[in-house]
């Protein structure tokens, strides 16, 4: 049988840091308040579009995998924040990479749309229509985000990660996975002034108002992730406790902590990154997994599950026999342009810049 192995992996986190103590000076919040109900200490704000970000995290997983961008048959770029939709945003990673020979596709089921990218290459591949692709999970909320609403702008931060799947008769990358959505909830997380929809309305584009009902949200979370997770084992056929990492969305500590409870899961057995990123939305669990990686924390045949929750209400859980790779055959020069402002600076920029478009 095909399989679809994980065989590189790159990530892309922005330099500039915006801190709990930064948001406070913008909005009526603070460090303490940030810290005991999500977990979040920081997180990044970029300075370029969200295609620079998935540029650099590919080029950093094709080195990983010893390939070059002439190998690529298929980019698959998993985002609800592109910078383009005509040509598509898959189409410039390409153009960035010199990946002349991929398909090109963009991917959107919001937070879990680098997931969901990770399903639609591994079928791809285990089907025979393409031998390799790179998948992204990729995010820049921070041009969209309504930077006057607290409840909702401590939560997000920028970021991108990218993995390279290969043909493998090893059964290893996704074994097993659950995927859906609570479309009836949609309007729960509802984000007004990001869409075509809107232009009708007089809606400047990007303008936005985030209806969003966090502790409703954070019900369906747990529900949505944990039945993923049961189908998954059920799926496979193990039980919970041969699962080595969980390695979840990350968009408030206590949904984790709430989600390794109703699995079972220890402490050391869930892989936390919130405190440096925040929500980075798509690029979230893939980021995550990536960290997992350069820590150590992942075995060759390891057992990973990855749940992930988001806009939609999207749902999902991937389970992963980590192949035989854990350290990336190479490395790349290829970086972002140097930045000079702070994560605040960048924030106060964006602030200007829709004051002045909306005159
Ligand atoms: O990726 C998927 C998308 N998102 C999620 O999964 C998020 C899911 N939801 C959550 O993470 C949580 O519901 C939040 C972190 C958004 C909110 O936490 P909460 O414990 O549900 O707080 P709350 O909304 O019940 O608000 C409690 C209080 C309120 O004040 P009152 O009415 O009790 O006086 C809020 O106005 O905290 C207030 N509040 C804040 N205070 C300081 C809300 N946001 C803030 C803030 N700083 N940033």
């Amino acid at each position: 049988m095909r399989y679809a192995d994980i065989t590189g992996w790159g990530k892309c986190a922005p330099p500039a840091i915006l801190t709990n103590d930064d948001l406070s000076t913008i909005l009526d919040t603070d460090d303490e308040w940030i810290v005991s109900r999500t977990g979040m200490k920081e997180r990044r704000i970029a300075h370029v579009p969200v295609s620079d970000l998935a540029h650099v995290a590919c080029a950093r997983a094709l080195a990983a995998a010893g390939k070059s961008a002439a190998d690529v048959d298929l980019i698959i770029f998993g985002s609800c924040t592109f910078d383009q939709l005509v040509p598509n945003s898959a189409s410039r990673v390409q153009q960035l990479l010199g990946a002349d020979n991929a398909a090109c596709m963009d991917l959107n089921t919001a937070c879990t749309s680098g997931m969901y990218a990770l399903s639609v290459a591994t079928a791809m591949i285990k089907s025979g229509s393409m031998e390799n692709a790179l998948v992204i999970g990729a995010e820049v909320t921070s041009v969209l985000m309504d930077w006057s609403d607290r409840d909702v702008a401590i939560l997000f931060g920028d970021g991108a990660a990218a993995f390279f799947l290969e043909a493998s008769d090893e059964k290893s990358g996704v074994v097993a996975e659950s995927l859906g959505c609570f479309g009836k909830n949609r309007d729960i997380l509802d984000v007004t002034g990001w869409g075509l929809k809107y232009a009708n309305q007089g809606l400047m584009l990007g303008d936005t108002k985030w209806n969003f009902n966090g502790q409703e949200i954070f019900k369906r979370a747990v529900v949505g992730m944990s039945r993923a997770c049961d189908t998954v084992l059920e799926k496979a056929g193990i039980a919970k406790e041969e699962i080595d990492l969980v390695v979840p969305h990350q968009a408030n500590l206590r949904i984790i902590d709430a989600l390794a409870k109703r699995m079972g899961a220890s402490e050391e057995k869930v892989y936390i990154n919130i405190q440096r990123y925040g929500n980075m939305s798509a690029a979230t669990a893939p980021l995550a997994l990536v960290e997992a990686l350069e820590e150590g924390r992942v075995a060759p045949g390891d057992k990973l599950l990855l749940p992930a929750f988001g806009g939609g209400l999207t749902w999902s859980a991937h389970l992963l026999n980590w192949g035989a790779r854990i350290k990336p055959l190479g490395t790349t020069d290829v970086d972002l342009p140097p930045c000079d402002k702070t994560g605040l600076q960048l924030v106060r920029d964006i602030i200007a810049a829709k004051k002045t478009v909306k005159g």
